[in-house]
């Protein structure tokens, strides 16, 4: 009994601690896996945005176009820009130790990134780059301290920086007012984020639905391989069943003459 709660103890430990790196609030993002209009727009920010660095190793061009409704030719012109054929699978051309030795750490393979960091962490990410001086690209992240990924949407999203600013106090997610008042408790934070007016080609609003487009490619690239095993997964209990059926009546058949 001892040891069954101490495995059961281990095994929730992962949670606890999972949990308390995350208590940054993230921004929520509702995305729309049925919505191929922001998937080909989230699909050609990546080939454009993020493939340089990052592969979608375990997705092929072929399938992407197909699931997205893109036509191979406009797929080839438009996204493929490593002479890869349209069967190929999204790699590149980036070695490990070239990309540790530039950035301090490869970019990972981002296929299944969706999965691993959720929809919310990757759109708030994608969104919180700002100046830093200090950092070897001039920029840090607030989501991802000292990351060393170049902040390379800054040219839509325009020059963000990170100041004080006083907002209103929460707790537990919950607006706090003066109790004699009524008016909102205010204080300051040092951890805002401003981008400074008209320096990105897109305003806030098209920059936030431009990268919650780029998300949704993500998600969606993600989760081919879960709808396939989850399809697999139903197989394999069909299987059982039907096999169980076969078994029960071989043992019914065999146990008629011991009796
Ligand atoms: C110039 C190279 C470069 C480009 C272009 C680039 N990244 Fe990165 N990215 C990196 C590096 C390097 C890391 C690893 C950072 C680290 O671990 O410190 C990284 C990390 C990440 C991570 C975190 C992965 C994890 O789970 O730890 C995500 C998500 C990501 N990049 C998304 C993107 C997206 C989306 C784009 C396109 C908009 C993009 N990146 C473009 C270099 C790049």
């Amino acid at each position: 009994m001892k040891k069954l709660i101490a495995v059961m103890i281990l095994a929730v430990l992962p949670a606890f601690s999972f949990a308390a790196e995350h208590s940054l609030v993230l921004d929520k993002v509702d995305i729309d896996l049925s919505d191929k209009a922001a998937m080909q727009d989230g699909a050609r920010t990546f080939a454009n945005y993020c493939m340089g660095c990052h592969s979608a190793k375990f997705q092929r061009y072929e399938r992407v176009a197909d699931d997205l409704g893109i036509p191979h030719e406009l797929m080839l012109e438009k996204m493929v820009f490593t002479g890869a054929k349209i069967g190929d699978h999204m790699t590149i051309g980036m070695q490990v130790n070239d990309a540790k030795a530039w950035f301090g750490a490869a970019p990972p393979d981002l296929t299944l990134v969706a999965r691993v960091r959720g929809d919310d962490w990757l759109y708030s990410y994608l969104r919180s780059f700002y100046a830093d001086p200090s950092r070897p690209f001039g920029s840090n992240n607030k989501v991802f301290p000292n990351v060393g990924m170049p902040n390379v949407l800054v040219g839509l999203q325009g020059n963000q920086v990170i100041g004080c600013k006083q907002v209103q106090t929460e707790v537990d997610g919950k607006r706090q007012f003066d109790p004699l008042t009524g008016s909102p408790l205010t204080h300051e934070a040092c951890d805002q984020l401003t981008i400074e007016p008209n320096s990105g080609t897109l305003t806030p609003e098209q920059f936030d639905e431009k990268v919650k487009n780029l998300v949704t490619f993500l998600a969606y690239s993600a989760n081919p391989v879960k709808l396939e095993s989850q399809r697999i997964g139903t197989y394999v209990l069909l299987f059982l069943a039907f096999f169980f059926v076969f078994a029960y009546l071989l043992k019914r058949e065999y146990w008629k003459d011991v009796h």
